[in-house]
């Protein structure tokens, strides 16, 4: 094991198709295994066959991580018409659609990754570890957010110590 980190990917953030209420019945096989690294193997297969996922490309989210938004949300009642929100880590976009659903109408979301658009919210393909970034995003909100929402995390290499310590940089970053 070497402390070098491999060269960071760039993935294609799609919008999930199909899906239902129930998830998959049995665990679907991969056609594409061969063309894939065994981490994008697992990461896919995870996807096929998660319940959530299913749930989320039946309900039209582009991400289960809507689900969690969802969930605290429901007990913090943090989102609602009039507040400016800034999303960080926005893709595919599963929070930013629950805000807009919640009637946040005034939001901007940035990431590494290109995000198709979610009306009417605003989003920016920028590392928010730039400096500029903070600055941009809340020039674009016109004025200071009401709530930050932060689901940034870094592509994992698989060497636990490491990932942990990235995702942390990156909370604290967004703290900050
Ligand atoms: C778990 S995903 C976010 C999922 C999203 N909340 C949703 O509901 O669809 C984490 C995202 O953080 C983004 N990310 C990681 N580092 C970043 C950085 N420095 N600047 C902006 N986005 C970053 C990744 O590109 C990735 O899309």
């Amino acid at each position: 094991m070497t402390d070098e980190l491999p060269p960071a990917r760039k993935r294609m953030v799609k919008p999930p198709m199909g899906g239902t209420e129930e998830g998959r019945g049995k665990p679907a096989r991969l056609k594409t295994a061969k063309m894939r690294t065994p981490s994008s193997q697992a990461w896919l297969s995870r996807q096929v066959n998660d319940p959530f996922a299913a749930k989320a490309r039946a309900h039209g989210y582009r991400s289960r991580a809507a689900y969690k938004l969802t969930e605290l949300d429901d007990r913090l009642h943090l989102l609602k018409p009039g507040i400016r929100v800034i999303d960080l880590g926005v893709a595919p976009g599963g929070w930013t659609q629950v805000a807009v659903e919640r009637g946040v109408t005034s939001i901007v979301g940035v990431d590494l990754l290109p995000v198709d658009p979610i009306s009417p919210a605003q989003i920016i393909e920028m590392d928010f570890t730039d400096p500029a970034c903070g600055p941009l995003l809340i020039q674009m909100l016109g004025g200071p957010p009401d709530v930050v929402l932060s689901d940034m995390a870094p592509n994992t290499v698989g060497h636990r110590k490491t990932d942990h310590l990235r995702i942390m940089g990156l909370i604290e970053i967004g703290v900050d």
